[in-house]
């Protein structure tokens, strides 16, 4: 199988998907905004964008499987799967706001083997298709060396269902205020994609989903960072929670925010 071509042909259809997104983003119409819960907004924008990439990526390698946010596909255990969040951060989207992008890794039994997370607005192409290379458009990615909370730039997302652990980790987020710079974006794909760019040091969340994290985790890694869950270990794709980190200020992170 020749990974990078592959990439290159999954780069080509996020580019066609986040084109459509950018282009209907003004056409959206109030009545079209439904909710899925409180502040959990979906559109038809996301659906057929879904649609977009299931038919392209079936095309592009027929034997991987789907397992998709709005579920337009049904999951089917497979050898390979695609991961898809077909508009990762449709609450900047329906307000109007940036940033938003198309999110698709490509696992296979377990890994991940190729992650593409693009940005139409923006015209930033994250990917990885090979161990220790990670790219924005065709720059080489690395993370950044920041090892302390002090002056670090990070980044975090409130989930949807806010439990105690989660209210937990924003109050001693709340602690460190004056020490760092925080920042909400509102696309976890992307903002995992910022650590792997050095423009942030870190990212924390809990209650994601794996079309959330996948591909941009695999970047991440690529571009020489980590990734773990809320106990430091490794189930951060698929258990909802996920730090992301240049590495050097993961400890740190958990010590002080995480626990
Ligand atoms: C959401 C975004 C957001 C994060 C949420 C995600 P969606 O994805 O990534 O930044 O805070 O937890 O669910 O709903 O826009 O695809
Ligand atoms: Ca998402
Ligand atoms: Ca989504």
């Amino acid at each position: 199988m020749d990974l990078e071509k592959l990439c290159n042909e999954v780069k080509h259809i996020a580019r066609t998907t986040g084109m459509y997104l950018k282009n209907q983003q003004a056409l959206l119409r109030h009545n079209e905004i439904e909710l899925k819960g409180t502040r959990n907004y979906v559109t038809y924008v996301d659906k057929e964008a879904e649609q977009m990439l299931v038919a392209a990526l079936q095309k592009a390698f027929p034997e991987a499987g789907f397992l998709t946010e709005e579920h337009t596909v049904a999951f089917e255990q497979r050898a390979f799967t695609w991961i898809i969040d077909p508009l990762d951060g449709t609450t900047n989207y329906v307000h109007g706001d940036t940033p938003f992008s198309v999110s698709i890794a490509l696992m296979k039994e377990g890994e991940v083997i190729l992650g593409v997370v693009f940005d139409p607005v923006a015209d930033q192409m994250f990917s990885a298709s090979e161990k220790g290379k990670a790219f924005l458009n065709d720059v080489l990615l690395q993370v950044n060396s920041q090892a302390t909370l002090e002056n670090g730039y990070i980044g975090f997302g409130i989930p949807y269902s806010l439990d105690e652990k989660g209210e937990q980790i924003l109050r001693n987020a709340m602690t460190q205020f004056r020490k760092c710079s925080f920042r909400i974006k509102g696309s976890a794909a992307l903002e995992i994609c910022y650590v792997a760019a050095g423009i942030s040091d870190t990212y924390f969340h809990s209650g994601l989903s794996p079309w959330d994290v996948a591909a941009g985790a695999f970047i991440l890694q690529c571009a020489g960072g980590k990734c773990s869950d809320f106990h430091g270990g490794n189930n951060y794709i698929f258990g909802k929670e996920m730090v992301a980190s240049n590495g050097a200020i993961h400890q740190e992170i958990m010590d002080h925010i995480i626990h």
